[in-house]
């Protein structure tokens, strides 16, 4: 398989699919508080999801048994949502998902504080965000896909931060998951050309210590190896003639 280059209805599919993946994102992070539970959170993702009409694409993808993935301080990705996970005061929590519209996907990723959060968290949350801003800076139709990549780790690197390099970004469209990956770190090439009408998730994932992270015994939950808290943003976006167009965000929003 290589790179799918997506219709004009593809497009328009995959323009919904973004825009009602953010009004999830929205309604979840006004649903956040101490004292619920990562169940609580799937629930109302789920809930959410089915009211728009679109499917969870995360629920049963590889037998991964939710809607969102909820990772929670030094978690980086993929923590399974449970009855026994409380968010409590001073908590950072990744909040990753996909919704099906019409057969197209989206995907997106966003991590919140949860009431007073240390200085460092803080930090790590805007730099991780502000490094997905920075590298599709390079999401232009004739640059190369690994100028991406650099520009990220370079950012995130600056502050004393780490990038995960066990897991990447990649193509999406009429599956989550199509060719190209995306690191976010520096390649020896420079990757494949952009062209119009690829459409791209670009997910850095940034630790406060180390890189190095390891897979809990359920398979799924990645954590930094260090103990270190994580941090996760990620949105879907459209390779234009342009600007890239960020189809998992409200207009008014960054
Ligand atoms: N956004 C995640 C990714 O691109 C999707 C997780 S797959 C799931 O890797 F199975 F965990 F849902
Ligand atoms: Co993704």
């Amino acid at each position: 398989m290589s790179v799918i280059i997506k219709s004009d209805r593809e497009i328009e599919y995959m323009r919904e699919a973004g825009k009602i993946l953010a009004i999830v994102h929205d309604e979840l992070e006004k649903f956040l508080k101490p004292g619920i539970s990562t169940f609580d959170i799937d629930k109302k993702a789920y809930d959410i999801i089915k009211s728009y009409d679109c499917i969870p694409s995360f629920l049963n993808y590889n037998g991964y048994p939710a809607s969102v993935c909820v990772s929670v301080n030094e978690q980086v990705v993929h923590g399974i949502p449970n009855k026994k996970t409380f968010l409590k005061d001073g908590d950072i929590v990744s909040l990753d998902a996909g919704v099906i519209y019409k057969g197209y996907h989206s995907d997106a990723a966003r991590t919140w504080a949860i009431g007073e959060i240390t200085e460092e968290a803080k930090k790590l949350i805007e730099v991780t965000k502000e490094s997905f801003f920075v590298g599709i800076k390079y999401a232009k139709a004739g640059n190369h896909l690994y100028e991406i990549s650099s520009a990220i780790q370079e950012y995130v690197e600056s502050f004393g931060f780490s990038i995960v390099r066990d897991l990447v970004g990649h193509g999406i469209g009429a599956n989550l998951h199509e060719e190209p990956q995306i690191p976010n770190f520096r390649q020896k090439r420079r990757g494949l050309k952009l062209e119009p009408g690829m459409t791209l998730a670009i997910e850095p994932m940034v630790n406060a210590g180390r890189y190095d992270v390891y897979w809990e015994d359920d398979d799924w939950t990645v954590v930094t190896e260090d103990g270190s808290l994580s941090a996760h943003y990620e949105n879907t976006i459209l390779i234009t003639d342009g600007e890239p167009e960020i189809l998992t965000i409200r207009k008014e929003e960054k």
